[in-house]
């Protein structure tokens, strides 16, 4: 992160040029042994931990949360909550670190004639992280917001990724390289297992806390979302992962292609495939909302087992009208649903119809919608990702073929 208020090294240096030492520091140090005589320990601490640990402290942490939180959008079993607590308590400590900073240079910055461009830049980048830090805050604590169209936990990972950038963008640019001094102190250690154990905390006390105080929050699955509509049919709410929008498929003329290395490519309409098989299963949606349905349709690995795969089979893509796919390890493939209904209704239109895929397990946008062909594949399938954005350029997608 840009240094807030950081002056640069050579005007109204405090020691002597190539001591080493940077503005901050010096005045850290100078501010130390003048506090020295009054308050020994919190002298100690301040000259310990150096402003330029703090800032690679920041831009680590800040690291920390982009990465668990790109990683929250793949984690759907109850053993991938650890993302969420590394995330959440992540975020408590990024709290933590963020307030000793703006204590530390809040003074030089409510003063506006000793700005300069690089407080504008730190400026820019304290509003970036608590904007990031807020909206994360306000979705756990059960604040319900849509702007724009879209919900505040969209708007979360919005931010998140624009401060990832910033910060990216600042380390290549004009990042001081961290020195020993920086890292190695017993007091730095102490100062880091503190941050760490209130991040945790924090983060064990949130949803009891929430329950006393009523809160919305203390609902959230361990995913973050909040329950809508379960066992209700078509009710609870439809979203695309970025914006696709088909044109309704015609179900008299719809065929479900399956293909790849199989021994017999299979063709078969909406009869065919029928409604025999049933799967409970919770959709859990990357943007806040999970829905329990009893789905039904035919299962996937009988449907695999109709084509018969190959042996070198491993993988099974999942593709939609659109264009939009996922893939999947042939093994767990096995015990997905290919479903055309959801409770006693056909599934709407919004919610992928005729069929659409139930990965029990998997995060919401990798149950793909209007699916129209299955191949089986000796590997996995690196194209997938871009998949679910250019599928909404497509002009399929857009609801125009
Ligand atoms: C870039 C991708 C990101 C994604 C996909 C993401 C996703 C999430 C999710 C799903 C939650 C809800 C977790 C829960 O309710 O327990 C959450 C919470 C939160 N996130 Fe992020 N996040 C991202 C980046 C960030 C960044 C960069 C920051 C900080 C600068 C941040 C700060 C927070 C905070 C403060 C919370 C609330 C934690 C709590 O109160 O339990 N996130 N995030």
């Amino acid at each position: 992160m840009p240094a807030l208020g950081e002056a640069p090294v050579g005007r109204g240096e405090l020691g002597r040029r190539g001591s080493g030492l940077d503005l901050e520091d010096r005045e850290g140090i100078h501010r130390s042994i003048l506090a020295a005589g009054s308050r020994g320990g919190l002298a100690c601490f301040n000259r310990s931990v150096t402003p330029r640990g703090t800032d690679w402290s920041l831009a680590a942490l800040v690291a920390l949360l982009v990465l668990s939180g790109v990683l929250t959008l793949f984690a759907g079993r109850p053993g991938d909550a650890w993302v969420f607590v590394v995330h959440d308590a992540g975020a408590v400590a990024l709290l933590l670190v963020v307030g000793w900073k703006l204590r530390r240079v809040g003074r030089r910055v409510v003063r506006p004639r000793g700005w300069d461009r690089r407080t504008a830049a730190g400026l820019a980048a304290t509003a970036l992280v608590l904007a990031a830090l807020g909206s994360g805050i306000a979705w756990s604590s059960g604040v319900d917001l849509v702007v724009a169209g879209f919900g505040l936990l969209n708007w979360h990972f919005v931010l998140g990724l624009l401060l990832a950038l910033s910060v990216g963008g600042h380390l290549a640019l004009r990042a001081k390289p961290v020195r020993r001094r920086d890292l190695v102190h017993r007091r730095q250690f102490l100062h880091a297992a503190g941050i760490a154990v209130g991040g945790l905390a924090a983060w064990r006390a949130q949803r009891p806390l929430e329950a006393w105080l009523g809160w919305r929050g203390a609902r959230r699955r361990f995913t973050g979302s909040y329950p809508a509509d379960s066992f209700a049919g078509n009710a609870f709410p439809a979203t695309s992962w970025v914006a696709d929008r088909p044109a309704p498929l015609d179900q008299g003329a719809y065929r479900l292609r399956v293909a790849g290395l199989v021994r017999t490519p299979l063709g078969l309409g909406l009869d065919a495939l029928g409604a025999r098989e049933e799967l409970t299963a919770t959709l859990d949606c990357t943007g806040g909302f999970h829905s329990t349905q009893r789905w039904r349709g035919i299962s996937l690995g009988r449907l695999l087992d109709r084509a018969g795969v190959q042996a070198e089979g491993a993988h099974v893509r999942v593709i939609s009208r659109t264009g939009y796919r996922w893939s999947f390890p042939l093994r767990e493939a096995r015990g997905m649903l290919l479903a055309t209904r959801v409770g006693e209704e056909p599934l709407s239109h919004e919610h992928g119809a005729p069929v659409r895929l139930v990965a029990r397990g998997r995060r919401g946008f990798q149950w793909v919608k209007w699916v129209v062909r299955i191949e089986v594949h000796a590997e996995g399938d690196p194209g997938a990702p871009a998949s679910t954005v250019w599928s909404s350029l497509t002009r399929a997608g857009r609801g125009e073929a």
